[in-house]
């Protein structure tokens, strides 16, 4: 089994060669945050033969510097924050590849100053944030998609396909999520954990794909309730962190959550997620419905990998059965399209590839996650339209 660093550089390695693409209009493109992420998305970027790579940002001094210096790009400014940047700079596009908690104030400053923008996932931290993110990309009048690369990924749209097709009729009930048994991610320090950077856990680094593959699946319906909880046993317990146990008292979010959230059309969403667990996992994914259901086999979620064959049951002639749909081997480069799509998206004045009129509803999920555990109770979700 591969460990989780070998799985987390899987797609950033890969190199699967551009394609045709329209060089007539180049498009100028600045980063935000250049960590661990920004390397996927400048890696995609630096195959577009009509992107110019002009600018970058990062809060920590020199680090933006060092970034393009390790692509060996010359000539690019660099900023100490997004804000100089996006003052200085005429610029078509950003990718926002900061921790959760500022892509929210990077996407609304970036979308006032006209830019179009490619939003790392999990959208933000709180509905009120996807809130205010949804009224700046309408005020703009510009392209907002948000980074779910696994929409890419032949076997994630199987899914889809499968549903859309009404072979599994009336869909009544859901469960997704899965996670690590032990895998809080903490190989650079403690941007995923504190909560002044990641400000969600386990949520909101891979929770979000499991509710993105279902809801996306579904045609995202409207979540109308939620009763959530979160809980941190193991990111607070120094054991968990060999040689970093002030981790510890660092860790300020959730490693595991569970919810059961209400969706419009009647559907039940049960959903579970853990960077950390005395299991191996808390189930497969299931899409139940009235002539037949979905068993996605468990999997980390969290880049469009499935764990084994799709499973459908169903009946048929008074017999009971179950078909079969094998996983489809594929060499898409799920990070590269993500990219494609945005930069194809302002080019042809096309809509998000991944729109927030959707995540919007994913974001609304983790947050009423958290803020149901914190009430104790069941909340019902607001949710403008935008
Ligand atoms: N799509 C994927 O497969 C995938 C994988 C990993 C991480 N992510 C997401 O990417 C985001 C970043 O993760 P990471 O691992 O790269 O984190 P990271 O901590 O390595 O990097 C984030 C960087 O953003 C910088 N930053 C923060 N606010 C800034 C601002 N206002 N202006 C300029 N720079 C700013 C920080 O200084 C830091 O260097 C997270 O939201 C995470 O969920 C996505």
């Amino acid at each position: 089994m591969a460990n989780n660093q070998e799985i987390m550089d899987a797609f950033k390695n890969n190199q699967e060669g551009p394609k045709e693409i329209d060089t007539t209009r180049k498009l100028k493109v600045g980063l935000i945050g250049t960590g661990w992420i920004c390397d996927a998305h400048i890696n995609s970027y630096m195959k577009m033969p009509d992107v110019e790579i002009v600018a970058g940002a990062d809060l920590v001094p020199g680090k933006a510097d060092e970034f393009f210096k390790r692509w060996g790009l010359e000539g690019v400014r660099t900023y100490p924050s997004h804000k100089e940047m996006l003052d200085n700079e005429e610029l078509d596009a950003v990718s926002v590849c900061t921790y959760n908690k500022t892509h929210a104030e990077c996407t609304i400053y970036a979308l006032e100053k006209g830019v179009n923008v490619l939003l790392e996932k999990p959208m933000c931290v709180t509905l009120e944030e996807a809130i205010a993110i949804r009224e700046a990309e309408k005020k703009s009048g510009k392209v907002l998609s948000i980074g779910f690369q696994p929409r890419f990924d032949p076997n994630m749209k199987k899914v889809k396909e499968v549903v859309d097709s009404g072979v599994l009729g009336k869909i009544y009930y859901i469960q997704t999520g899965g996670g690590r048994r032990r895998g809080i991610p903490t190989p650079f320090g403690t941007s995923f954990i504190a909560a002044d950077t990641g400000a969600i856990g386990a949520m909101g680094d891979i929770g979000c794909y499991s509710l993105d593959m279902v809801l996306n699946a579904i045609g995202y319906p409207k979540p109308l309730t939620v009763t959530g909880y979160i809980s941190d046993f193991f990111g607070k317990d120094p054991a968990t962190y060999p040689g970093h146990p002030e981790y510890a008292d660092v860790f300020a979010v959730d490693d595991f959550a569970a919810g059961f959230i209400r969706l419009e059309g009647g559907i039940i969403l049960d959903f579970r997620i853990a960077w950390a667990m005395n299991l191996d996992t808390p189930g497969d994914t299931i899409i139940m419905g009235t002539k037949g259901s979905l068993r996605i086999p468990s999997t980390e979620c969290w880049n469009g990998s499935i764990g084994g064959p799709l499973k459908i049951y169903s009946e048929v002639a008074g017999s009971q059965v179950e078909t079969v749909i094998p996983p489809i081997a594929s060499n898409v480069d799920c990070f590269y399209e993500k990219v494609r799509s945005f930069l194809d998206a302002i080019k042809n004045n096309a809509p998000a590839p991944v729109p927030s009129s959707q995540i919007i509803y994913n974001q609304a999920i983790i947050d009423g996650i958290v803020k149901s555990s914190q009430a104790g109770k069941e909340i019902v979700l607001d949710i403008p339209e935008i």
